[in-house]
């Protein structure tokens, strides 16, 4: 299977591997996702990670006892993992070069499949449902996937925090944006640029209806905390935000607020 060149060149040029250990943001974004696999992933069993780059989360969840396999279709990130791995004996995972529409896993021998990255780098809606069908492939029955998309409108609120609204062209970006979902115009995306698509969060829940996916439920992963100005001194003592933004996760009103929204579903 092919992937879209933008995507590898993109990783190539920026570095993945500290962007959620970045103070404020990073943190945010890496304690809520933890927290969501402590109260949304089955005890135990195995996890196949899907796209999941240099392994933070793959690490993570090795250290908590799971059987982990991370898949990624870029070569650096399939060495910074298995570094990663090396680097914790006491909880290895295994690592291999692979794509989310064609896993190198048999069937029906995943308790659990995640998709975090894969789906908002698949532009084409075919794309992601084939993905979504792979994931179902190697689950076993009742066993779960865990999806993570951007939000439709999570540039807008990105550039308005950013202070980037007095430049003309960001509202050109934001009509294409908004119409079509896509991160940046076809015809001119820049190299090294962010090659993506942008859900509204009721898409997300379509497409895993399509693919056959039961028991959905969507999820944010920022909530409103990343609009916060003073982010990187509350995370300083995270607790209570971390306790208001799991109140307001799955309100359907605020979902489109946050950066990331999970969806959470079941294999019939
Ligand atoms: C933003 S990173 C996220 C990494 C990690 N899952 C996380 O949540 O921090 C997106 C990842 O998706 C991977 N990716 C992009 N397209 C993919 C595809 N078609 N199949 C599998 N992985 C893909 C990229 O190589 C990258 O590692």
């Amino acid at each position: 299977m092919e992937i879209d060149s933008r995507v590898t060149a993109r990783y190539e040029l920026v570095d993945e591997d500290d962007r959620l250990w970045r103070p404020g943001l990073g943190d945010l974004v890496r304690l809520r996702t933890w927290d969501i696999f402590a109260r949304f992933l089955p005890g135990h069993g195995r996890v196949v990670d899907v796209g999941g780059g240099p392994g933070t989360h793959a690490a993570h969840l090795a250290g908590r006892g799971y059987d982990v396999l991370l898949v990624d279709p870029v070569a650096r990130h399939v060495e910074r993992a298995r570094s990663r791995s090396r680097s914790q004996p006491h909880a290895p995972f295994r690592v291999e070069l692979g794509e989310a529409r064609r896993l190198p896993v048999a069937d029906k021998t995943a308790d659990v499949v995640l998709l975090m990255g894969p789906l908002y780098h698949l532009v084409q809606r075919d794309d992601r449902v084939a993905a979504l069908r792979e994931a179902a492939r190697v689950l076993r029955p009742g066993g779960e996937v865990l999806v993570e998309v951007i939000a439709r409108h999570a540039w807008v609120l990105d550039a308005a925090k950013k202070g980037l609204l007095g430049s003309g062209e960001i509202w050109d970006d934001f009509d294409r944006n908004l119409r079509v979902g896509l991160s940046q115009d076809p015809a001119q995306s820049a190299a090294g640029g962010f090659w993506a698509y942008f859900h509204r969060p009721e898409e997300l829940r379509a497409e895993l209806d399509l693919a056959g996916y039961r028991d959905i439920r969507l999820v944010a992963v920022e909530g409103f905390a990343w609009l916060l100005g003073d982010l990187e001194q509350r995370m300083a003592d995270p607790g209570d935000l971390l306790r208001a933004v799991r109140l307001t996760e799955t309100e359907p009103s605020m979902l489109g607020t946050s950066a990331h929204v999970i969806g959470v579903a079941r294999k019939p």
